[in-house]
């Protein structure tokens, strides 16, 4: 027990002496205070583990220093210490309401000394469980920000995770290649994250893919009011609303001539200009951008221009594919199941054996994304002890045919879409559910372990809304099941 700081609150010297005498032996430290107001100034000047606090002094009483206590705590980085209340004899409720105001424990006058070693002790217990708690939090903050959002171990990431480091806090533009999946925006936002000039700015992403070539335009440089049709107000583009940030051009092989050619002269001007304006606007970005193409043949065949290739390729970063660094799977899969569990509030489980091992010998097409996915459904499907429901290689194939009379009809087709496939999965087994439950929504939920009112906002959702929700009501077409 050396290393705990203990402060005993007591009016009555004799009181605080048979205290000190029953604990001395536990080798923490021992203060004293006669009242509130000196105990009060005594942690102003130094912190305490656990206050053995009497209730009736002189001035402030015990209960109401207590409460001081917590609330300075509230507002402060520092966890207040344990507080065990000495009341009178025959004052039980009063004990109680300590407790509930946020006492560790009491103890009612006159108490034996075993009883006060077996509290003191069980507090100090809980004191240390803190102080490992707190080690192991601040060690597990230290290492994710030293290692970033980037994981893996293989030495192709090693080799990534060292070129950020390198050029995070520099300008230079940098292009990130690699199949769909490998992990290019999360490069990319570790390159804006561990830059010291520009992370407290903005970071925007653009899709070049996404949009029609009229409207990126408006998207990059944004447009005045009137520019075109349908642009009632003027509008602000993303190179403005990343001044002094980042902007992520993801997709960059698909951009037309047009626009290649504008954003050349906004990479080498520095400025830009609102379509259907003339003003020159100053901005201060640093590019980044992606792309899953060859862009060297996109050159030859020209669909893309040179200059701006080496304009925006100042560093390039490679990404290898997953199934090229496949020591990665194991730390990966591991933090998906993780993750996984936390966001649906389910227990967490380790990968079972088998499951790893089909992991790490299949091919991922889609890369680490694709292995998120696979490793999330199966955090949902899996029943038992490990993650074990592993079902990979088939999200490709849309629709694959299924027996409807597997499984009472809840195998669901896979399709690419995870939240697809989980809200068809969850229609059928409510479904079920209350087909079995003759249609009694109250019954159903008690089988599912459901609130009536959860259930009913769930059957909402899912499309079997009206049919269930008043028994005997005519069904609603659109929204009976199918
Ligand atoms: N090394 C990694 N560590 C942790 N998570 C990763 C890693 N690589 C990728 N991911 C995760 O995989 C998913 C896909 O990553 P991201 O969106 O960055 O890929 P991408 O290369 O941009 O894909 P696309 O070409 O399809 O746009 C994301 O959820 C991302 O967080
Ligand atoms: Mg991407």
């Amino acid at each position: 027990m050396s290393g705990l700081r203990l402060l005993i609150v007591d009016d009555e010297e004799a009181a605080r002496y048979g205290m000190r005498r029953a604990l001395e032996s536990f080798g923490c430290e021992i203060a004293e205070a006669g009242s509130a107001e000196s105990a009060h100034a005594l942690m102003r000047d130094s912190t305490f583990d656990l206050l053995l606090l009497d209730v009736n002094l002189p001035g402030l009483s015990g209960l109401d220093f207590l409460t001081q206590i917590q609330n300075e705590a509230a507002t402060s980085d520092v966890e207040p210490p344990l507080v065990v209340i000495i009341t009178a004899h025959g004052s039980e409720r009063m004990a109680v309401q300590a407790v509930k105001s946020g006492a560790y424990d009491y103890l009612a006058k006159p108490f034996e000394v075993d009883d006060l070693r077996l509290v003191v002790k069980n507090a100090f217990d809980k004191v240390q469980l803190r102080r490992e708690n707190q080690s192991l939090r601040r060690r597990i903050q230290i290492e994710t920000s030293q290692r970033g959002a980037l994981l893996g171990n293989s030495e192709a990431m090693q080799r990534v995770r060292g070129m950020i480091e390198k050029v995070a806090d520099t300008d230079a533009t940098v292009l990130v290649r690699g199949e769909s999946g490998t992990g290019k925006e999360l490069v990319a936002r570790e390159l804006h994250e561990r830059s010291s000039t520009r992370s407290s700015g903005a970071f925007v992403a653009v899709n070049c893919a996404a949009l029609p070539t009229e409207l990126i335009e408006s998207e990059l440089f944004g447009h005045e009011k009137g520019a075109f049709t349908g642009a009632a107000a003027r509008r602000k583009g993303k190179f403005e609303q990343a001044n002094g940030g980042t902007l992520f051009l993801d997709e960059i092989g698909d951009m037309s001539a047009n626009v290649q050619a504008k954003l050349l002269r906004a990479l080498e001007e520095r400025r830009i200009e609102r379509l259907g304006g003339d003003e020159s606007i100053p901005v201060d970005v640093r590019i980044v951008s992606a792309t899953h193409r060859e862009l060297e043949e996109e050159i030859e065949r020209q669909n893309f221009r040179a200059d701006l290739f080496y304009r925006l390729r100042v560093v390039t970063i490679d990404i290898a594919p997953l199934r090229d660094r496949r020591e990665d799977i194991p730390v990966l899969a591991a933090a998906f199941a993780r993750d996984a569990a936390e966001r649906h509030g389910l227990p967490q489980r380790p990968i079972s054996r088998d499951t790893l091992k089909k992991l790490i010998e299949y091919g991922w097409p889609g890369n680490v994304r694709e292995l998120r996915n696979a490793v999330e459904r199966a955090a949902i499907m899996s029943e038992g002890a490990e993650l074990n429901a592993i079902d990979i290689g088939t999200t490709s194939q849309k629709s694959v045919a299924v027996d409807e009379s597997l499984n009472g009809g809840l195998i669901v087709p896979y399709t690419s879409d995870f939240r697809d496939d989980r809200r068809e999965f969850e229609r059928r087994y409510i479904a079920r559910c209350l087909e079995e439950a003759g249609g009694n929504v109250t019954r159903a939920a008690s089988v599912l372990g459901m609130h009536r009112q959860s259930l009913q906002h769930k059957l909402r959702e899912l499309g079997l809304g009206r049919r269930y929700v008043a028994v005997g009501a005519t069904p609603d077409k659109d929204e009976m099941p199918t």
